[in-house]
């Protein structure tokens, strides 16, 4: 009863914000509503599609990098994910770090925590595994593993740091600089800016994947929130912004809606879009800058043949 009480409350909150976001100058739905059950799937296709680089490139970087990234870390470190990784690139991280103190993954998801807190206790049965249920974009408590750590690693894979305004990512950079704490490190996977062709082909995959998974999101609102977004009348838009040097993903309306959602009635007009997510590629330079701005200097950056996308170790400076 309670719990139910709670979840009432909580689907309130985020109906009012979907709302406010749809009241703004620019429509705007938070990239957070991608992730129903289909969402997560949708997501993971989009990961192995043949257009989308960063995933693949990111993990050939890890396997080519991981004896100097472990010569980095050095031994008896506290290995942070910010978000809670199951992923390859997790496990590399695990399989070859020495004598881990503890592996902490941090995740406002309880379920995705868990799940991934479960598997990965059951394939690495001598690491101690210690899951914080955390919006990680504030700053939160670290627990206390059993051996001491000698430095706190923070991880931040998938270039999602991308996915936040500048404004945001240097906030929450900011906030790993302080989890990683004193002597502690940052290591980072960040997208490149490149030929925009190579960009936009990423997000405009030929099956039509990443356009499902952001048509997805209006299916998500109606259902758990009532809305009643006629979904044949919208379509996936990923444009790149040169100037801002990002991925822009909209849900563009073929003509005029009415859209009925909590108290409100609100219009779109033809051709008008809905935001719902940046992804930011950055220059080597325009990184190191930001990081900068939080307290962080860049060690190491490696990056693939073609430079499309870099891993970076960062310390406090
Ligand atoms: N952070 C990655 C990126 O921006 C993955 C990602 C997040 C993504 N949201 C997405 C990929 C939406 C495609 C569509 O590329």
């Amino acid at each position: 009863m309670l719990h139910q009480l709670k979840y009432q409350i909580e689907n309130e909150d985020e109906l009012d914000e979907i709302v406010a976001g749809l009241l703004k100058p620019e429509k705007t739905i938070s990239p957070k509503y991608f992730y129903d059950e289909r969402g997560s799937r949708l997501f993971e296709k989009i990961t192995a599609l043949p257009e989308y680089y960063p995933t693949e490139t990111e993990l050939g970087i890890m396997r080519d990098s991981i004896d100097e990234i472990v010569a980095l870390v050095g031994e008896q470190a506290s290995l942070i994910e910010f978000g809670s990784g199951s992923s390859l690139k997790t496990r590399i991280l695990l399989e070859h770090l020495d004598k881990l103190a503890a592996y902490v993954p941090v995740d406002i998801s309880e379920e995705q925590l868990l799940a991934s807190a479960t598997e990965l206790r059951a394939d690495f049965p001598n690491l101690e595994v210690l899951p914080v249920l955390a919006d990680f974009t504030r700053p939160f408590d670290l627990p206390s593993p059993t051996v001491m750590p000698l430095k706190n690693l923070v991880y931040f894979p998938g270039s999602t740091i991308g996915n936040f305004t500048n404004e945001a990512a240097l906030s929450l950079l900011q906030v790993m600089h302080q989890e990683a704490g004193a002597g502690g490190a940052l290591l980072i996977g960040v997208d490149l800016q490149k030929d925009p062709k190579i960009i936009e082909r990423a997000y405009n995959d030929s099956a039509g994947v990443t356009a499902e998974f952001n048509l997805n999101m209006l299916r998500h609102i109606n259902r758990e929130y009532g809305a009643d977004f006629d979904l044949k009348h919208y379509s996936h838009s990923a444009e790149y912004n040169e100037d801002e040097g990002r991925i822009e993903l909209r849900l563009i309306a073929d003509t005029k809606q009415l859209i009925n959602i909590g108290n409100e009635r609100i219009h779109i007009g033809k051709n008008e879009g809905i935001l719902t997510e940046y992804s930011h590629k950055y220059t080597l330079e325009s990184f190191a800058e930001m990081a900068g701005k939080a307290g962080f200097e860049v060690k190491r950056v490696w990056v693939d043949q073609e430079r499309l996308f870099s891993v970076q170790y960062l310390e406090r400076s």
